[in-house]
């Protein structure tokens, strides 16, 4: 470079400026830089001035000189500026960027109702026993809710039902089914034996609602129809099922009991921790009466049937003080679970 003597420093400059740009933070720092070494007080401009006063034949060159130096700044500065400028950009943009998953609040997921929850797990273990699951309609006829389950009208059971009639046809020939037991009738009808069953449902009484009852509550009935079916299948059905849905602790027993639609019949109990028995559910062998009331041969196929409340099963399981907790749908009382 053909630099007079009293312009030499001027020749560090270029590097100096190239240190302060790969260190520039933004384009404000950027601003600063061009007006040090370009503006009016830089020493570049004064030394456009200083030319004047050097000798003529060095002038020309030291013009060109002081002027390549200039460009090479400008250039360098442009260069960032564009550096910047892009990256000042992405940043507003990614600032400014709506994350349209993003909420207020952190999710709160719901969960399935206790008693679903239950019903769920029942089903669960009885499949893995090998059953399948059935469902009836919850509007049920005279037949299907009685009549072919061994109730006759003039059956003094038919009172102890409590059932809720509905307004339709002629009186009390349609109803809320009062239990699940009408699945067992439409399966029979329908299901060519060997048949292994679970109904699961909701069912309905005429029960004010206490500690203890629900007018609307869900049953879980069990069917099973085969040749050479005993009372010994039964019993070690309901232990089997009872030890995988309590654990193995829990003992059974089956007391005498009386239903129109089973004969034998019996009522079943778990053990509690303290010793004493809880009444889950009713079963029995199914009556040869039902058999031939579907049109199966009580003389080739035999089998068992049970019943009993699902939602009394989630307030033991879960030490429940009143059924009702299970209906009242407080969040604080449900989400515990
Ligand atoms: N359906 C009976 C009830 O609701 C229970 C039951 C089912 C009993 C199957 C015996 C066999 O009371």
């Amino acid at each position: 470079m053909s630099l007079p003597a009293e312009m030499a420093e001027l020749e560090q400059i270029p590097a100096e400026v190239d240190a302060r740009l790969a260190a520039v933070a933004d384009l404000d720092e950027l601003a600063e830089i061009d007006s040090a070494y370009l503006g009016k007080k830089s020493a570049l401009t004064a030394a456009k001035k200083q030319l004047g006063r050097i000798d003529p034949e060095q002038r020309k060159a030291a013009g060109r000189a002081v002027n390549e130096i200039r460009a090479g700044i400008e250039a360098a500065i442009a260069v960032t500026r564009d550096r910047l400028s892009a990256a000042a950009r992405a940043a507003q943009l990614e600032a400014e960027r709506l994350d349209l998953t993003e909420t207020r609040e952190r999710i709160r997921r719901g969960s399935y109702h206790l008693v679903t929850q239950a019903r769920d797990r029942l089903e669960d273990v009885f499949v893995g026993m090998g059953f399948t699951v059935a469902e009836g309609p919850e509007v049920e006829t005279a037949w299907y809710n009685f009549e072919a389950l061994n109730i006759p009208e003039w059956h003094p059971a038919r009172g102890s039902f409590d059932t809720i009639f509905v307004n339709l046809g002629e009186p009390e020939q349609v109803m809320l089914r009062s239990h699940t037991s009408p699945v067992q009738i439409r399966t029979m009808e329908t299901t060519e034996p060997p048949i292994y069953i679970v109904a699961p449902g909701r069912t309905f009484r005429t029960d004010t609602a206490d500690a203890t009852h629900l007018p609307a509550f869900n049953q879980i009935e069990g069917l099973v129809i085969d040749r050479g079916i005993t009372m010994g299948d039964l019993a070690g059905t309901i232990d089997s099922f009872v030890h995988a849905f309590f654990g193995g602790e829990v003992k059974t027993r089956l007391r005498p009991s009386y239903f129109p639609f089973t004969e034998p019949s019996a009522e079943f109990d778990i053990s509690r921790p303290d010793g004493s028995w809880l009444e889950l559910g009713g079963c029995g062998m199914v009556h040869p009466n039902v058999l031939r009331n579907c049109g199966i041969d009580p003389d080739e196929w035999q089998g068992f049937a049970f019943g009993f409340g699902i939602d009394r099963l989630a307030v033991m399981r879960y030490q429940l003080d009143d059924i009702r907790e299970l209906v009242n749908n407080d969040v604080r009382f449900l989400r515990q679970f």
